[in-house]
């Protein structure tokens, strides 16, 4: 132990590795503790009035569903999404909406100059009177903003763009970052103002700043959609309010951002038409259930041994599935070539995905088109057997939610969405024998 800083260590001499640790003031050798007496005296749950967590609609349907109905009041709402996907373009839309149902919103950007977010309002009709903007990045002054127009709802767009000077860091940096969240959440806790912040993601898809920026905030929401379309899709990741899993769909378009009630159309015109060797499985992603398309492709008859070219999916898993098909549905593939993959990179490690895979080669060989409305959701045993798998109720509700009409699933599963058609198949011979028949019927 030393008393002053020291950067080698006296003992073993090795440098940096003497950490300081802050000593108690003690009396008598044990430490002094104080009680303060509290502000606001603790009270009994019953007594707390639950009404004060109410939700309030945004008036964006797709919204409301992903945040389990709307905002609360004093609640602090994270949206996270790439750049330019249309983070701005959705929450100036929430907080024209709000304002026309008569409440008060205040859009802070620290990223845009009033008059370029006065054109976006001008080009996607969001000009309501009730709506305020102010384009600034200090905390403090933003907080005083909050304070002037005394909003029911307050957007700051972006968290990484606005800076306190009470820390040191560079904006956007994750002392800043954390600072600025903490002092809007208090904001929030303390006004009953519902808080929407836009947030930053890094390369890889991540929140930029830390980690526990997720923690300090009540609601964290994904904004995922691709560059070469118009959907756009809000995910629940974290909700403090309501279930974390659910999925909202808009379509973004020059004139705004357009709720999109019933994607199935949209999300089925995207795909081409049936082609034999495609089969489609929905995936849990942690608890986020996400559709994944398998693709096959049976090359030409080898005499040495037969290539397996796999992407995207567990290779062992696929040879294993190619064995079973082989063996227990008497297909014999084995000596031809196979190429799988999956679409758009996506990569499907889950059990669940293997009658995916087995469909797709078997559709493949005996060149049937797997009907676009139709999923496929089971793990594949060695004896050819098909078992249930996890989250079962999720997968098969984004699958109706996204407007497949057909699931092809192990036995015992019993109760599906309304809108989906279960077909049970208890080995993996059923399983082909329901897809010749729902490729007879086209689903
Ligand atoms: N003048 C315009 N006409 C038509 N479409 C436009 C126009 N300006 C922007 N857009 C569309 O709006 C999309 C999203 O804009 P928005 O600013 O809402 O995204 P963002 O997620 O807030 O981006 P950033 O991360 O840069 O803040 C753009 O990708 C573009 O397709
Ligand atoms: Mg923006």
């Amino acid at each position: 132990m030393a008393a002053k800083w020291v950067g080698r260590c006296p003992d073993c001499g090795t440098w940096g590795t003497v950490n300081e640790v802050a000593v108690l003031s003690t009396v008598h050798g044990a430490a002094v503790r104080r009680a303060v007496a509290p502000a606001s005296p603790a009270v009994p749950i019953s007594s707390i009035d639950p009404g004060a967590t109410r939700h309030f609609h945004t008036g964006i349907s797709e919204l409301d569903r992903v945040l389990g109905g709307g905002l609360v009041p004093g609640s602090v709402t994270l949206l996270a999404g790439d750049p330019g996907v249309g983070k701005s373009t959705l929450l100036l839309e929430v907080a024209h909406r709000w304002a026309e149902t008569g409440r008060r919103a205040l859009y802070l950007s620290g990223e845009e100059s009033a008059g370029q977010i006065r054109l976006r309002a001008e080009r996607t009709g969001c000009s309501h009177d009730e709506v305020f903007l102010a384009a600034e990045s200090d905390l403090q002054t933003a907080l005083g903003h909050i304070e002037a127009v005394q909003p029911s709802l307050v957007v700051v767009d972006s968290v990484q763009t606005m800076s306190t000077a009470e820390v040191d860091g560079v904006t956007g940096g994750v002392t800043q970052v954390r600072a600025v969240t903490t002092a809007l959440t208090m904001a929030a806790k303390t006004t009953g103002v519902a808080m929407l912040l836009v947030g930053h993601v890094t390369k890889d898809g991540a929140i930029a700043g830390p980690r526990s920026l997720e923690h300090l905030v009540d609601v964290v929401l994904h904004f995922e959609g691709d560059r070469a379309s118009a959907l756009r899709m809000v995910r629940g990741v974290k909700n403090r309010f309501g279930a974390a899993d659910e999925v909202g769909c808009f379509l973004l378009h020059d004139n705004g951002i357009e709720c999109v009630a019933d994607p199935s159309g949209l999300f089925l015109d995207q795909r081409p038409a049936p082609v034999p060797g495609t089969a489609v499985t929905v995936t849990l992603d942690g608890k986020r259930p996400l559709i994944g398309e398998v693709q096959a492709l049976i090359g030409s008859a080898s005499t040495g041994s037969p290539r397996r070219a796999v992407s995207g999916i567990d290779s062992s898993r696929a040879a294993m599935i190619t064995a079973v098909l082989e063996k227990r549905a008497h297909l014999s593939v084995g000596s031809y070539d196979i190429y799988l993959s999956t679409v758009g990179g996506m990569r499907l490690t889950d059990p669940s995905s293997d009658l995916a895979v087995a469909l797709a080669i078997a559709s493949a060989y005996a060149d049937i088109p797997m009907p676009a409305t139709a999923v496929a959701i089971g793990e594949v045993g060695l004896a050819g057997d098909l078992r249930r798998v996890t989250g079962m109720d999720r997968r098969l509700s984004e699958a109706a939610r996204l407007g497949f009409t057909s699931a092809i699933v192990p036995p015992g599963v019993k109760d599906g969405p309304a809108g989906l058609r279960l077909l049970n198949a208890d080995n993996i011979g059923g399983a082909l024998r329901v897809l010749r028949e729902i490729a007879d019927n086209k689903g």
